[in-house]
């Protein structure tokens, strides 16, 4: 959850440096959702741009943070007040409420000279009343669905609230755990992630602006923040540009392409460049190769912090640097407001550079009717989650577990049974929101506790609880009578792990264990000898300990959200067998990191039968769960995959042709459940290592006991080639030898040969 943060206003100081790039015509491929150069308010855009004094047009240009729901008028708001009213204010972030919105964009509309409404943002990021599980977790759902439902959801809550822009979808590759933003992306695959990324932006942005349940999408943190080095937050990434084209900005590609309406700029370096300054990602890529024509946000003071890099003088200099990178409006700081009259005339910064951030930000307020209606209507506010929404994020939860061990079919519990205890600090505890949750929603609409959702799945057994331990696992005084809840139960539940606060922004953990003694909870309800299932809840791979082996069933529940009791109680009692997946590695320890199913191969790859291979002394080779790893309560067989021919002209797929991989699948256990066939590639020998495997083909289908189907996954040129290291962007597909793997996770053995000739 973000902390209040207060903004840091910056003086002026000049200094000279050459002006920056302006991305002109071109043919527009904004969607038509945003409307782009081509848009019918095109001309209108030209005309109020012509009608603008520079102060105008730099407070577009600026981005002021209002304080959650503090009401106008009082002290720490009318900063913003007077600037709306000036005119010298874009937009406001961190506000909501159809009533403080309209009173705010009365200010601007009514008062200011030309009257251009303000552009309200938010971090609306798995919720904005309910709450969905965390982008993490719905990654581990490998269903697309899931992240689109959250954001048509979460995007009409909002947009009736006043709110036009949300700060999402996150889509950060990261090979990290120890960071905490890992719970906001999509885990450890571009693959996987540019997929949701996708689905996200077209959940909030839907069909068009018009029919007022939309929002404004914005793909985050450009980019490769994720590659922060030791998981530290706000760290150094260096990183070359095959890696980061084929790693790192293939999930923004997509967003693009789904037309997502804004970026927002990385705290991070990239190879010594600072994301917020970096004219090669921001104008070369984004604005030149991919053609946007949306506007760039700066993240919070991150055009100030390009002093703190060492990267710029003072304030003036970070303004310069930013607006000439590609930078269009500055959050927080007030760098370019203040300094940008001066900059101009002393030439370091341009007419055309400033009326081109101009005009992005005014094509998005024109594409999402504000000058036509600039207000909200009071009257329909959605003021609380509909039932419908709910069941989304229950359903949405359950469809994000993962069964990562369930040992003599511990699970699904039996609703029949007499008694049942529930212990660990989570079991009845409302922590299970998880990060950036709208501080409103939380307080008013608290998640669902486990106990709870327990007593009411199970009406007639016995429930139990003792808490054991508290969530940060430093009171273990009530492991005593945990265990004789246990002791005195049919079946025990133990639901541990990470509190809310332990991930997300500014939340990295060296130790990425249980918190604390935790574990000894495990331990001593293990002791009891009784049958129990331990629940982890949490924001990013967990280390497990030693207490794995003594677990006969683990279920991995994540930040389920607002439903997350009863999601969870669902997945227990078998209502919904899990299907989820893990959209990244669990590392065995923290001394194993990074480990992550899409590495290169070295010139020595393990070889359990030579020292002198690539490992650990101490550790296996292998992660504690690795990518796409997922159990049921069902079983599932695969048959022989296929391919629709065992080699293909290079030149065919550059133009377009493709090939088909399938795959039988059928249901080989007693129940109904989801099986995600995936499909993995490898480029035995290229010019640039590739990894030893690619995931680039996922479908969870849903199978009835005893039914099977037939998958099917197409793969083309952007599926087996890859981008080289020239900065101007060279994808090459290169003819050798394919090997492609299909299977239920990334160890998939079934293996076919594909020729490219
Ligand atoms: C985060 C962004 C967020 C912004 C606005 C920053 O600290 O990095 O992800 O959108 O704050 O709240």
């Amino acid at each position: 959850m973000p902390e209040l943060r207060r903004r840091t206003l910056l003086s002026a100081i000049g200094v000279t440096a050459t002006a920056g790039a302006v991305v002109t015509s071109q043919s527009s491929t904004a969607s038509a959702l945003s409307g782009g150069r081509g848009a019918s308010y095109e001309g209108k855009v030209r005309d109020l741009l012509s009608r603008m004094t520079l102060e105008e047009k730099l407070g577009q240009l600026q981005q002021l943070p209002w304080s959650w729901d503090l009401n106008p008028g009082s002290g720490s708001t009318k900063e913003v007040e007077d600037a709306a009213r000036a005119g010298r204010l874009g937009s406001v972030l961190s506000i909501f409420g159809a009533k403080t919105t309209n009173a705010l964009q009365r200010l601007a509309v009514e008062e200011s000279r030309l009257g251009i409404p303000l552009l309200f943002g938010l971090d609306v990021i798995h919720g904005f009343w309910t709450n969905f599980p965390i982008p993490l977790a719905q990654a581990a759902s490998f269903d697309p669905e899931v992240t689109r439902t959250d954001a048509a959801v979460s995007a009409k809550e909002a947009r009736s609230n006043g709110v036009h822009w949300t700060f999402s979808p996150m889509m950060d590759v990261t090979h990290e755990p120890r960071w905490g933003r890992i719970a906001e992306g999509s885990g450890e695959d571009p693959y996987l992630t540019a997929r949701f990324a996708a689905a996200k932006v077209k959940g909030y942005q839907g069909s068009g602006y018009g029919a007022k349940e939309t929002l404004a999408a914005c793909a985050k943190h450009f980019v490769a923040y994720g590659g922060a080095e030791g998981g530290r937050d706000y760290n150094t990434v260096d990183v070359s540009e095959s890696r980061l084209r084929n790693l790192y900005l293939p999930p923004f590609k997509a967003a693009l392409d789904a037309g997502v309406a804004t970026v927002m700029a990385s705290f991070n370096t990239i190879s010594g460049v600072p994301a917020h300054g970096n004219a090669h990602t921001l104008t070369d890529v984004l604005k030149k190769e991919w053609d946007f024509d949306g506007f760039v946000v700066s993240d919070w003071t991150g055009v100030q912090e390009l002093i703190a890099h060492g990267f710029a003088e003072d304030g003036a200099d970070a303004a310069r640097l930013a607006l000439n990178a590609g930078v269009d409006m500055e959050m927080t700081s007030t760098n370019l407001l203040t300094n940008g009259k001066q900059l101009l005339r002393s030439g370091t910064i341009t007419q055309r550079r400033i009326d081109d951030a101009v005009t992005r930000v005014l094509r998005l307020k024109y594409a999402l009717g504000l000058f036509d209606d600039p207000y909200v209507d009071e009257s329909a506010a959605i003021t609380e989650p509909s039932p419908d929404a709910r069941r989304a994020a229950r359903a949405a939860g359950s469809r994000s577990m993962v069964l990562l061990k369930n040992d003599g079919d511990v699970l699904p519990l039996k609703k029949s049974v007499n008694s049942l205890a529930l212990v660990g600090p989570f079991a009845d505890s409302a922590d299970l929101l998880g990060t950036w949750v709208v501080p409103a929603s939380a307080e008013r609409f608290p998640a669902v506790k486990v106990l709870d959702a327990v007593r009411e799945a199970a009406p007639d057994a016995k429930v139990t609880y003792a808490r054991g331990v508290d969530p940060e696992g430093k009171d273990t005084g009530g492991i005593a009578e945990a265990v004789a809840v246990a002791k005195a139960a049919d079946v025990t539940v133990v639901v541990v792990g990470e509190p809310a606060a332990m991930s997300g922004e500014a939340s990295a953990r060296s130790d990425i264990s249980l918190p604390g003694d935790q574990e000894k909870l495990i331990a001593a309800v293990a002791g009891t000898g009784k049958p129990f299932v331990v629940v982890l809840v949490g924001g990013r791979p967990l280390t497990i300990g030693d207490w794995l082996d003594s677990a006969p069933a683990v279920l991995l529940a994540w930040h389920p959200g607002t439903e997350a009791g009863h999601a969870l109680a669902d997945v227990l009692f078998g209502e919904v067998n899990p299907g989820g997946k893990l959209p990244v590695s669990f590392p065995r320890t923290v001394g194993q990191i990074p480990i992550h199913y899409n590495h290169e191969s070295t010139g020595r790859p393990f070889d359990a039968n030579n020292k002198f291979t690539s490992k650990y002394l101490d550790l296996p080779p292998t992660p504690q769960f690795p990518f796409g790893f997922g159990l049921s309560y069902t079983t599932f067989e695969l048959g022989t995959p296929t391919a629709s021919r065992g080699s293909v002209r290079a030149r065919a797929l550059r133009s377009g042709d493709t090939v088909e991989v399938s795959v039988p699948v059928r249901n080989t256990g007693s129940r109904k459940g989801d099986e995600v066939v995936q499909l993995y590639v490898h480029d035995v020998a290229a010019s640039i290592t590739q990894p030893v495997r690619r995931l680039r083909g996922f479908e969870r289908v849903t199978l009835d006991a005893g039914a099977s189907t037939t998958v099917s996954f197409r793969l083309g040129a952007d599926d087996l080639g890859f981008w080289t290291n020239d900065p101007s962007g060279r994808f090459l597909l290169e003819e050798g030898t394919f090997e492609l793997f299909v299977g239920t996770a990334s160890t998939a053995g079934a293996r076919l040969t594909l020729k490219v000739t």
